[in-house]
């Protein structure tokens, strides 16, 4: 019997909320397909936490995660701490700590997921976001001098290495040729006289490898545009850490909404674990009511399946999602439902099980 480590990271808000949905997702899909078991580790971090203990995480939080398959992780972020104090000191520090560098985030609007834009078929709405998640704008560099001086100046440097933007584009091209999709890439050299030149050029420069991938490179701002008005130009997608942030809340907004968004958190050469998690955060307007969303979760449950190897059993997560949305019963207020969060999950497994 294979047995896959799973560190969990419940984290603040709803976090924990869905996460348990998940849960009960993949223990069920072990159950049914009997050749391996999930055993799962809780991490108490985050805001609760630090309000108690001074730090997000145990000083040596890295070393315990690093020896786990993959991460699961809920959500990040509570009034009362300060945001940029949660996200480094847990939700960036492991992406950058585990060198998860492709973060991988798919806006497809699944059967019976709302969607609110008219005239436009289901299908055609259907990008797999390939999104640089170590560096770029969110390098974390810069400078505050001066502070609270009449001559007071912030620095925030984007940082685009060589490296870092080749890899990104590479990865996506592989996904693109490998699935017979075109790839577009989404940048701003137009005012972004540095980084995004450097990018566009890669772009090209990598492209030479790829003669049989059809390319597209867009503006961001027209990216948006057309991502509401003709969102079927868009197939394999590769863009910045804030452009990929950015657009795929849009991308959840037209494809069932930030309940339903996933991402996975991936280090490509297995050196260090993964991390899969919904994108939304921890909605504080509605934490502990137990109606958050719980599909967002179980998608990423999903591809944390496809990750070990099963994606049989990912794309049977994803069509039991889709029974459970077109039935329209067991589904959220943020859905247009009334179910609880814990009756969404239940609704899942019921439908995995028959
Ligand atoms: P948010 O994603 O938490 O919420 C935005 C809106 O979407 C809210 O109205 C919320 O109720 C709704 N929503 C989100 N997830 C939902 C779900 N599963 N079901 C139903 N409705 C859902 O974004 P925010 O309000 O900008 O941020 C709140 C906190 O979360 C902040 O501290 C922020 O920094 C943090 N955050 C963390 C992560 C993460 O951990 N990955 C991601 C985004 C934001
Ligand atoms: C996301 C989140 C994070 C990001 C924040 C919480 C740092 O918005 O995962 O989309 O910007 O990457
Ligand atoms: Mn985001």
């Amino acid at each position: 019997m294979k047995i896959f480590k799973v560190a969990v990271i419940a984290g603040d808000g709803i976090g924990p909320e869905v996460l348990e949905e998940g849960i009960k997702v993949l223990n069920k899909v072990a159950e049914l397909d009997g050749t391996f078991k999930v055993e799962y580790t809780h991490f108490p971090w985050g805001c609760e936490y630090y309000l108690k203990h001074g730090k997000m995480m145990d000083e040596n939080g890295m070393d315990k995660l690093k020896e786990f398959d993959a991460i699961y992780l809920g959500a990040v972020g509570f009034p009362g701490v300060p945001d940029h104090i949660s996200l480094w000191d847990l939700l960036l520090r492991i992406r950058k700590g585990f060198d998860q560098y492709i973060n991988i985030r798919p806006v497809t609007l699944l059967k019976g997921a709302p969607c609110p834009l008219k005239d436009v078929k289901r299908e055609d709405i259907d990008m797999l976001f390939i999104r640089e998640n170590s560096e770029g704008e969110y390098a974390g560099a810069g400078d505050w001098l001066f502070k609270g001086k009449e001559n007071e100046v912030v620095l925030q440097t984007g940082v685009f290495s060589r490296k870092g933007v080749e890899r990104v584009i590479r990865y996506a091209y592989e996904v693109a040729k490998k699935e017979g999709k075109t790839l577009s890439s989404i940048s701003k050299a137009n005012a972004l006289n540095y980084s995004m030149v450097f990018w566009d050029e890669i772009f090209q420069e990598v492209g030479k490898e790829y003669p049989e991938v059809k390319t597209y490179s867009y503006l961001v701002d027209a990216a948006a545009m057309f991502m509401v008005k003709d969102p079927k130009r868009f197939e394999v997608v590769v863009t910045s850490n804030l452009f990929g942030d950015i657009l795929t809340d849009l991308g959840a907004a037209i494809a069932g909404g930030m309940g339903l968004a996933a991402g996975a958190n991936v280090n490509p050469e297995r050196k260090y674990p993964s991390m899969f998690e919904p994108i939304h955060g921890s909605a504080p307007d509605i934490a502990g009511k137990g109606i958050s969303n719980p599909l967002a979760s179980i998608w990423s449950i999903s591809q944390m399946l496809d990750y070990f190897g099963y994606e049989t059993w990912g794309k049977k997560v994803l069509e039991a999602m889709e029974k459970v949305m077109v039935e329209g019963k067991d589904v959220t207020p943020d859905m247009g439902g009334t179910a609880k969060t814990n009756e969404v999950g239940d609704a899942v497994v019921s439908v995995l099980g028959k």
